[in-house]
C-alpha cells in the first residue's frame, strides 16, 4: 500500500528551518541597552519593530532567558541603539552570554536615565508601556520619550541569511515609497 502525503496535516515547524527561513528577511541591527548607573545591560536583538506614530510606541522580542529581561523589568525602560556599518564587532560583542559590558564602550545617558551608545547611527530612549508573552520570548512594547541621530551620514549594519555586513550602497529609487 503506497502513502499519500498528508498535504493537509500542518507539519510541526522545525525552529533551525524558521530561523531560516526567516533570516530571508533582511533587517537592521539594534543593541538595546537598559539599567541604572552600575546595573546597565546590553544585548543585540534585531527584532525591534516601529509600532505606532501617535503615540509613539515601538517593540522588541527578547528572548525569555536573556539576562536584560530582568534589567527591562527592573529599569521599565531601554534605549534602542541602531547599529551602523561599522559596528559589526559590537554587534557581535552583545550577542554573546555576558561578555561585552555597556561600561566597555562609549555611552551616555538619555533623559530617562537609560545607557545610550554613542556611536550608533539613530537611538531611541524608550519608557516600557506594556509586554507580552510572545512563546519562548517576551513582547516589550515601549513609549519613545527622547530619540537621536549621532550618525546620520553612516550606512546601516545589516543582518541577511544569518551574516552581519554593512549596507554599502543606498537604494537609488526614483520614487521614495515615504516622503518624510
Ligand atoms: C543579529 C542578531 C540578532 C538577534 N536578535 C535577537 C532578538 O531579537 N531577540 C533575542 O532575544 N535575542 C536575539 N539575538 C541573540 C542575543 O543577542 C543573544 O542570545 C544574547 O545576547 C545572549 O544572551 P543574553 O541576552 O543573556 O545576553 C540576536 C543575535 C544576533 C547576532
Amino acid at each position: 500500500m503506497t502513502s499519500t502525503p498528508q498535504l493537509h496535516e500542518p507539519q510541526p515547524v522545525e525552529g533551525r528551518l524558521l530561523r531560516n527561513v526567516c533570516g530571508l528577511f533582511v533587517t537592521g541591527v539594534t543593541v538595546i541597552t537598559t539599567g541604572e548607573e552600575g546595573r546597565s545591560e546590553g544585548t543585540t536583538v534585531n527584532s525591534f519593530t516601529s509600532v505606532s506614530l501617535d503615540p509613539p510606541l515601538v517593540l522588541f522580542c527578547l528572548h525569555k532567558e536573556s539576562r536584560l529581561r530582568a534589567v527591562v523589568e527592573e529599569s521599565q525602560a531601554f534605549t534602542v541603539n541602531f547599529l551602523a556599518g561599522p559596528q559589526e564587532p559590537l554587534a557581535r560583542a552583545f550577542a554573546g552570554k555576558g561578555t561585552a559590558a555597556v561600561t566597555d564602550v562609549p555611552h551616555h545617558r538619555s533623559a530617562n536615565g537609560m545607557p545610550v551608545l554613542s556611536d550608533a547611527l539613530a537611538f531611541l530612549a524608550c519608557r516600557l508601556v506594556q509586554q507580552f508573552d510572545g512563546g519562548d520570548h517576551t513582547i516589550f512594547m515601549g513609549q519613545v520619550v527622547e530619540l537621536g541621530v549621532p550618525r546620520e551620514r553612516q550606512e546601516p549594519l545589516i543582518f541577511f541569511r544569518g551574516s552581519l555586513g554593512a549596507l554599502e550602497e543606498e537604494p537609488r529609487g526614483a520614487h521614495p515609497i515615504f516622503d518624510g
